[in-house]
């Protein structure tokens, strides 16, 4: 998982941080990234959906269509983004894709689900590193209708299941302030065709983890106990959510794709503009804040570790 400085998505511009809708228009339009950890990423995420099948797959009987869509769109992207290792043939409704990083060749029929050995969505999200979110809109309103969850961010798909965009919403600490969770629900709801949309999220993870499901809370809750000024630079991670909505022409839903990244406080703190910025933005956090993203507990010790790391630089 170890991440380049160089490729890291870097999640801010400023020396503060506040929720907001920092959503820009997404060029190139691609749902999906790859990156080095392709192959290792995709070993995990089959494992757990081989162990985990509910906690990583749930889809409502009324997605059938937009999960097809989804199979389209990811495949045309993967064949037109890397054709070296993707290949995608259509004749008639018979889809043949090449997957030369897996060393698979996937045939079927579009449209037919006996011809998968899994759901579409579920087949194939195990071709991209990202988590895949299927928001159906109707009644004026967002509704998470089907998604395969490998790598969330202290959440889960069983439980959220079927909730609309505002009640998924609802456990972040003053996310309502000035209505800007309906804010941003309308806007995904004006979403158009052919026009995706990016943000980046973040968080920091003691312990390098891209498993952090609320299930497995008691597996990896107890890693923040453990970190200390001397050892944050490598137990503490920024975490990165590279997040990207499209919609989907034929059945009006939204694909939300989630591609999650790692770094260590001590890769971050080789960059001084990075280690800067990212103490000024937990010195300055607000407590409802860092308390939401669960770093109370060693928020103190890592900004101790960036303040040794700047006062070395
Ligand atoms: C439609 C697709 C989306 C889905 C399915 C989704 C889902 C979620 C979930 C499950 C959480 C964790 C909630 C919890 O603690 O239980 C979350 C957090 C959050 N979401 Fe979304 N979200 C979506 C789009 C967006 C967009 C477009 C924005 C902003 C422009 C946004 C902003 C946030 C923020 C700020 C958090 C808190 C994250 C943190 O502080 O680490 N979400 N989202």
């Amino acid at each position: 998982m170890a991440k380049g400085l160089a490729t890291f998505p870097f999640p801010f511009k400023e020396d503060t941080y506040r929720y907001s809708n920092n959503s820009v228009l997404l060029d190139p339009p691609y749902a999906v990234d790859l990156t080095s950890e392709y192959e290792e990423e995709i070993t995990l995420k089959r494992k757990l959906l081989l162990d985990h099948p509910t906690r990583c797959f749930q889809a409502l009987p009324h997605t059938n269509e937009a999960q097809w869509e989804i199979v389209s769109l990811i495949l045309h992207n993967l064949a037109e983004m890397s054709p070296d290792d993707f290949q995608l043939h259509i004749n008639g409704d018979i889809w043949t894709f090449t997957n030369h990083k897996t060393n698979e060749r996937e045939q079927f029929i579009f449209g037919n689900n006996a011809s998968l050995p899994y759901e579409p969505l579920n087949f194939v999200g195990r071709h991209v590193q990202e988590d895949l979110i299927l928001m159906g809109q109707r009644d004026h309103d967002l509704y998470l209708d089907a998604g395969q969850l490998c790598f969330p961010a202290n959440w889960s798909l069983e439980f959220n299941l079927g909730m609309t965009f505002v009640e998924i919403h609802s456990p972040i600490t003053r996310f309502t302030e000035g209505g800007l969770d309906v804010k941003i629900r309308n806007f995904i709801m004006r979403l158009e065709a052919g026009k995706p949309w990016v943000r980046r999220n973040w968080s920091l993870n003691a312990g390098r983890r891209l498993d952090t499901s609320l299930e497995t809370f008691h597996l990896w809750g107890q890693e923040r106990q453990r970190v200390t000024a001397d050892n944050a630079g490598q137990l503490v991670q920024l975490r990165v959510e590279v997040q990207k909505l499209f919609r989907l022409p034929r059945t009006h839903s939204i694909l939300f794709t989630i591609h999650t990244h790692l770094i260590s406080l001590e890769e971050i703190a080789q960059k001084r503009s990075w280690l800067a910025q990212i103490y000024n933005i937990l010195v300055e956090l607000p407590d409802y804040i860092a308390e939401y993203k669960g770093m109370m507990l060693y928020k103190n010790a890592v900004l101790a570790y960036l303040e040794n790391k700047l006062q070395q630089s």
